[in-house]
């Protein structure tokens, strides 16, 4: 099974945008997931450049995705998803 890669956004904009709460992500994960799902803060990861606005903002990554005005809760229900579907 592969593993999992999370990273979440520490930048500024995110960071202000809420970001700031995800940073338990850092210690939730490894605690709940063990090797299963890695998990590091990002420098910005360029997306709230593309959305002028910020809108959507703050941003976390899971493996390719991109997940818009994230929080802790959809962060790990988007890994469950990823490590049901993977069995
Ligand atoms: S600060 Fe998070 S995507 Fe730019």
């Amino acid at each position: 099974m592969s593993k999992i890669t999370v990273k979440v956004c520490m930048g500024t904009t995110c960071f202000v945008m809420g970001g700031s709460n995800l940073q338990e992500l850092i210690e939730i994960i490894p605690r709940r997931y063990g090797d299963k799902v890695d998990v590091e803060g990002s420098s910005c990861l360029e997306m709230c450049s593309v959305q002028w606005n910020y809108s959507k903002a703050p941003y976390v990554k899971v493996d390719d995705d991109i997940i818009e005005e994230a929080t802790v809760e959809k962060v790990l229900s988007v890994i469950e998803e990823k490590l049901g579907a993977e069995k």
